[in-house]
């Protein structure tokens, strides 16, 4: 299988290439050998990643002739911390890294964005490489170049718009990620779909979907919308569609609602939003699918609780928000309006 792969080009502020298929993490050194030339490598990843492939990337990168050392977070979103973010740099500062050497990210969304944001500051830019491990992280968050960590404050606060050398995406990783996370990475590429590719929203009716074809197309769609608008000031804002009532959920859970599970509520709410606005009503069959990949679409806040969470969204301009709605299923628009016409909205949609 390992030469079943697709390779997709991106041209934003850097150019790179991102590599799709079963079984590329063994072709990893070569695929970086060009780009990176003789350096040394800081793999950055997470413990549970560590303890499934931390031992197969080092033997592959050094196999390959890197000096390869590796720098382990605990799982999860805390730890896309300022506090993890200094003790990394550290970690590189005291192995002596050059602007020369090289980070590689390896592993979900976190390590993605942790891996990126220190990149991007180590001596003022060190190259890296992206090596999704999740469904989320193959299909969105290592697309697009931009990096983040927490701080008390919110999530993503701090960060930077930084492109990879490369994108090395292994399909079979997938196969030890837990069912629910797997389910999370789902949302997003139902989100592909439903915002802008028809076809691909069709092929995802009977689940499971082709990894490796699915995860291409996902990629090619975020790969459009940021040559278009790299910097998020137009056309970006439509991966956002479930996001703004998304992330409102998460929150008010506490977190304890994932964020796919949050992006297919949030989903469904703007489904139900856009007839309102004069567009189309997808809302039946959009939960439907969402239902068929074992989403439970139950929003359990009302308008005021949503509505005092998304004004403090940072996509919000002033007076005025803009949402992701459907004009069918394979196109969204963006709609900006007045906050106090969401509230409305939200007011007529929730029980
Ligand atoms: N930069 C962007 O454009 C962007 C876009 C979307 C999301 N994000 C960020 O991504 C993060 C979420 O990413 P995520 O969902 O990948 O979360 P994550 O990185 O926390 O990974 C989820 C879980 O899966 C585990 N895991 C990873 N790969 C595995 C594998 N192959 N087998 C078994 N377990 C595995 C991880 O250890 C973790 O417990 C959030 O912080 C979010 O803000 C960033």
């Amino acid at each position: 299988m390992t030469n079943l792969y697709k390779k997709i080009k991106v041209s934003a502020s850097g150019s790179y290439e991102i590599i799709i298929g079963d079984g590329q993490l063994a072709r990893l050194g070569e695929h970086v050998r060009p780009l990176l030339g003789d350096c040394r490598i800081a793999v950055l990843t997470d413990s549970n990643v560590d303890a499934l492939y931390g031992d197969r990337i080092l033997s592959i990168l050094s196999a390959s002739g890197y000096d390869v050392c590796k720098y382990v977070i605990p799982a999860g979103e805390a730890s896309k911390s300022a506090e993890n973010l200094l003790a990394f740099l550290d970690f590189l500062a005291r192995n002596r890294f050059t602007r020369s050497d090289a980070i590689v990210a390896f592993g979900g969304g976190v390590v993605g964005d942790l891996g990126g944001l220190s990149a991007s500051l180590y001596l003022r830019g060190v190259p890296y490489v992206q090596v999704p491990t999740t469904l989320l992280a193959a299909v969105d968050s290592s697309v697009g170049g931009k990096t983040a960590i927490d701080i008390p404050a919110g999530k993503n606060l701090v960060g930077a718009f930084y492109q990879p050398r490369l994108v090395c995406c292994d399909t079979q990783l997938m196969d030890t990620l837990p069912a629910d996370i797997y389910r999370d990475g789902c949302a997003e590429v139902i989100k592909y779909g439903v915002i802008l590719d028809a076809g691909l929203y069709a092929s995802l009716q009977t689940p499971p979907f082709d990894r490796i074809e699915t995860v291409a197309r996902c990629v090619e769609i975020k790969r459009d919308v940021v040559q278009e608008d790299e910097f998020d000031n137009g056309k970006r804002g439509l991966l956002n569609f479930g996001h703004t009532f998304g992330h409102a959920i998460e929150k008010l859970s506490n977190f304890a609602v994932s964020h796919g599970a949050a992006v297919a509520k949030g989903m469904v709410i703007a489904a139900k939003v856009a007839p309102l606005c004069g567009l189309a009503d997808v809302e039946k069959p959009l939960a439907d699918l969402l239902s068929r990949y074992g989403f439970d679409l139950g929003c359990p806040y009302t308008a005021e609780q949503l509505y005092d969470v998304i004004l403090s969204d940072k996509k919000r301009r002033g007076g005025r928000l803009t949402l992701v709605l459907p004009r069918s299923l394979g196109e969204c628009e963006l709609v900006a309006m007045p906050v106090e016409d969401v509230l409305s909205h939200l007011k007529a949609i929730l029980p």
